[in-house]
């Protein structure tokens, strides 16, 4: 199972992964819509999930963290890379969230959203969620000596 909630990002998702069209079920879904997010549910609870670079893009985390919570497993880990909240916040202010604006692709008509959360209030929405921390990891772009992205694993 796979989504997003760009039916253009899912129709690419598609062609470039056509090797897998028979194993995995691509989906048009809104992460910010709980109801939405439970209707993914499959007979048996999900072991992992993973988001890749989607939780800064996103602009309320609740209903994503708390419907993985629900369709996993008990054992069940949710994995999730994002961008690293110390080195990218607006306005000299780290602890405020607020939206900031930027650019993902070069050259993209408009700026996009992106979704500024220090690194303890997404923690406590997983924590309050009922989730347990029990993987951090800080990845450089390159060669550079500065994370610019914070992977993140999580389990019930
Ligand atoms: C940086 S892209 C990453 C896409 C993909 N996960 C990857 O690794 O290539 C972030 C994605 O988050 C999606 N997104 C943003 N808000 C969303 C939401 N509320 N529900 C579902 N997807 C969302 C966007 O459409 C975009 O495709």
């Amino acid at each position: 199972m796979a989504f997003d909630y760009s039916a253009n990002m899912i129709e690419l998702a598609k062609k470039h992964r056509a090797d897998v069209l028979d194993k995995v079920d691509f989906r048009v879904c809104d992460a910010t819509d709980y109801q939405q997010l439970l209707n993914l549910k499959q007979s048996r609870p999900f072991n992992k999930a993973f988001a890749n670079m989607a939780i800064m893009d996103i602009s309320n985390i609740e209903p994503l963290f708390k419907a993985v919570y629900e369709m996993i497993s008990s054992n069940g880990i949710f994995v999730f890379a994002t961008h690293h909240p110390c080195y990218t916040y607006p306005n000299n202010d780290y602890f405020t969230t607020c939206i900031n604006k930027g650019v993902a692709i070069e050259g993209q008509p408009v700026l996009q959203n992106y979704y500024h959360r220090s690194i303890s209030e997404i923690l406590n929405t997983a924590f309050a969620t009922g989730f347990v921390l029990d993987g951090f990891y800080e990845v450089p772009f390159k060669n550079e000596k500065t994370p610019i992205i914070m992977i993140i694993r999580l389990h019930k």
